[in-house]
Order: C-alpha cells, then structure tokens, then sequence
C-alpha cells in the first residue's frame, strides 16, 4: 500500500476538509474499495480519506451486481463524515454524481447523468456509483462512495473506455488515471460543499441539467410520458398525457430501474425492479 496526498485548490472552502490536502491509500489489489474503507475507519482513519485500487477481486456495483474490475479502470472509494437524515440518503447520491459529471466536463468530456447513479458518455455507460452508510439512530454518519470508472480497460459491448473516447475526439487534457482519480475526488467534495452552501433545491437543478435523457420519451408498461426531471428526493418525474388531460408521477430508483427500449426507437423503458 503507498500512502499520498491530494492538494486541495486555494479557493476551497475549509468547511469539510480541515487542511488542505486530503490523505488517500492506494493498493495494488483489493476485494473491494468500498469494503476496504469501512476497514481503515475501524483502524480509526479519520474521514475524508479516499481509496483506490488497480484491479478489484469482488468490486461492488449496483443491485448487488458484480463490478468487473481488471486493470486500466478506476476504481475509487472516498470517505465522508457527514450528519444527515436517512431520509435525504439520495441527496449523497445527487452530489455525487453531479458533482462528478461537472468535474470532468470541465475537461471537456461531455458526461451525462443516467438516473440515479450512472455514468453516460457518447451514449454509453462509462462508470457507476455504489454508495453505501453507517448511520446512528437514523442519522448517517459516514458515507463511503465508490466509483467505477472505465479508463483504459476492456468494455462490454454497452460501455465505453475514456482512452477510447479522448483518442477520437483527440482530447488529452486529463493526463492520466491518476489525473482521473484527482478530478473525480474533487468533484465530490466539490459537489458536497454547493450541497451544503446552496441547498438540494441547487444540487437538483444541475443534476437535471446534466441528465441525458431529459425531456425523451418513456414507457411504463403500456403507458407512454416523457422525463422531466428529478425531485428533492431523487424520484424520476414523469409527465403522462392521455386524452388531453396530463399528469405527474413520481418513480423511486429504490423500486424502478431505467433502460433504452430497443423495440421502441428513441424510447426509454421504466421497470419495475424483481
Ligand atoms: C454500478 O453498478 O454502476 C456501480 C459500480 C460501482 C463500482 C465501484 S468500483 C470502486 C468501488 N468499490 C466497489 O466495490 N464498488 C465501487
């Protein structure tokens, strides 16, 4: 394991991170990252502190999925104490991702937000988010958010690799995976002081913004609406219209899962989850 520190800009505000550097620990291999850093807050770390590894064994992802992992990705977890209601947890999820996306689009990478938590680019998936709690008598404590990120590993065929995609728009601006993991750390805490400065009323505003299948169209079942954002607790809001009368209806990411149909061109699926 080789410890390192990451420098913070001068114009960070001091309020989460006490210096201005943050300390992280980065390892050749690990099951996961995520689970690695639950490990060093029992050996008493103090948050905010972030992994990474180059290549996972058992790397987590989304509804229990496994998290391919070989070498050439990102693979990244950072460590945060914060004091929040269980009830706003999806307010982690929103900074996080917004926070990412802004990040890297100042690197001019034009990601999108996949709702909740995904990762697009060039219409395809390039990293995800896990996050995971601790929480004290329903007050989260300490969030762990991991990030998978594609750089230069192998893809399935509905992903894509950063390298790929900044060799054909030649875009070289990010220098490296280590550059990679620097932006998307200050991404989240980036992301997480505008949460705490200016509010999740902000916070959903840029994540609507930044969402790529915003204001196209969905189908639920046999009903057809159009997105048109999220809501203060991350739900994906759907306009219905039938008969001329129209309606919103609110989906939560806890029940539903979103997905390109196929069958029906330009249309996203909403499905509900087993
Ligand atoms: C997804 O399924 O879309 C989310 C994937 C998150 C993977 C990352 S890799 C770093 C961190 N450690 C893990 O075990 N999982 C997350």
């Amino acid at each position: 394991m080789k410890q390192i520190n990451l420098n913070l800009p001068e114009n960070f505000s001091l309020l989460i991170v006490k210096q201005n550097t943050i300390n992280g620990y980065v390892y050749e291999t690990l099951n996961s990252t995520n689970s690695q850093a639950w490990q060093l807050i029992q050996q008493n770390i103090k948050p905010p502190f972030f992994v990474i590894a180059k290549q996972q064994t058992a790397g987590k992802g989304q509804r229990g999925n496994i998290w391919s992992s070989p070498l050439g990705g990102l693979y990244l977890s950072i460590v945060l104490e914060v004091r929040l209601s269980i009830k706003n947890m999806s307010h982690l999820i929103l900074f996080s991702v917004s926070g990412i996306v802004t990040e890297l689009r100042k690197f001019d990478i034009p990601v999108q937000i996949k709702w909740l938590n995904d990762l697009i680019l060039d219409r395809k998936k390039l990293g995800g988010i896990l996050l995971e709690i601790k929480t004290d008598k329903e007050i989260i404590k300490e969030v762990v958010i991991g990030i998978g990120i594609n750089y230069e590993n192998q893809i399935p065929d509905n992903g894509i690799n950063l390298i790929n995609y900044c060799q054909k728009t030649n875009n070289f601006r990010i220098k490296s995976i280590e550059n990679l993991a620097e932006i998307v750390t200050l991404g989240i805490i980036n992301g997480y002081q505008e949460y705490l400065n200016l509010g999740i009323d902000y916070v959903i505003d840029k994540y609507n913004n930044l969402m790529y299948n915003l204001h196209e169209k969905i189908s639920i079942e046999q009903v057809q609406g159009k997105i048109i954002g999220i809501d203060s607790q991350g739900n994906l809001q759907v306009k219905i219209t039938s008969s001329g009368a129209s309606s919103k209806i609110s989906f939560s990411a806890q029940n539903y899962s979103l997905s390109y149909d196929k069958s029906l061109e330009n249309c996203y699926q909403l499905t509900e989850k087993k």
